[in-house]
């Protein structure tokens, strides 16, 4: 299957010609009014987004507690949860939300096998869960979410004139290690993170660990009862 994903901005722009030329369209949505305006657009899924993930962020946020089973409540189409899914037990949590599946963002920049430098996956593991800023609040443009660092505690108390302009160091920020160089992107979720591991093993762990979730729960709680 060829897939893309398309997001921040206007589904209606790209989506019937995506679809025409034979890929399977998911985009990507921060509100139930994105989720729908998506789906009219003709998308063939959703990812469901919350505020607490790492990235560009709308800029009236909202958690994937909230939005995601009220999207799931509301459309049918696939929907793909992101922002704050790191593992088996929240990838379950997502699954009784209404998603069938997941989307990590910041587990995956952690990973031994992303090609950002030591210094940022140290930090995403140092990191606790208050660690994060939720930047550009209030300002033009999109809010965007980012590890806590000298110069993104200094840009949290303002409203820059524009924030591309902190991405001008990326290149040295992503693979120079130099964390005051940009701003570093990273969700909530960093403060579940605790270890620099290969792609294969977060996925065979969070199958695994999903799958004694669901029994366990299953166990616990299958039956009613009442009945
Ligand atoms: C470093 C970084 C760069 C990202 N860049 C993009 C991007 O270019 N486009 C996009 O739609 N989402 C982007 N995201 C968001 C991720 O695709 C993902 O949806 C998000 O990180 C999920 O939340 P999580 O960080 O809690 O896993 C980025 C996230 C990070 C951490």
């Amino acid at each position: 299957m060829r897939f893309v994903t398309t997001s921040a901005g206007d589904p209606t722009r790209f989506c019937a010609q995506l679809k025409a030329a034979g890929l399977t369209v998911f985009h990507v949505v921060p509100t139930l009014k994105g989720a729908l305006k998506a789906v009219e657009a003709g998308v063939d899924g959703l990812i469901v987004e919350g505020g607490e993930g790492g990235g560009f962020k709308n800029q009236r946020d909202v958690a994937s507690m909230v939005l995601l089973p009220l999207a799931c409540s509301r459309v049918s189409v696939p929907v793909v949860a992101a922002g704050g899914f790191s593992d088996g037990i929240s990838m379950a949590a997502a699954f009784a939300l209404g998603a069938e599946g997941i989307q990590m963002g910041t587990r995956m920049l952690s990973s031994s096998e992303s090609p950002v430098h030591a210094n940022w996956k140290n930090a995403i593991v140092a990191a606790e869960e208050t660690d994060t800023v939720l930047l550009n609040h209030g300002g033009k443009g999109a809010a965007l979410r980012a590890l806590r660092t000298e110069r993104t505690s200094q840009l949290e108390l303002t409203l820059p004139e524009d924030i591309r302009k902190e991405f001008a160091g990326v290149q040295q920020l992503y693979f120079g290690g130099d964390m005051e160089a940009a701003v570093p992107l990273t969700g909530q979720v960093c403060g579940r993170i605790d270890a620099v591991l290969p792609v294969r093993q977060i996925i065979e762990e969070t199958m695994r660990d999903f799958h004694a979730t669901i029994a366990g729960l299953h166990a616990r709680y299958g039956q009613d009862p009442a009945h």
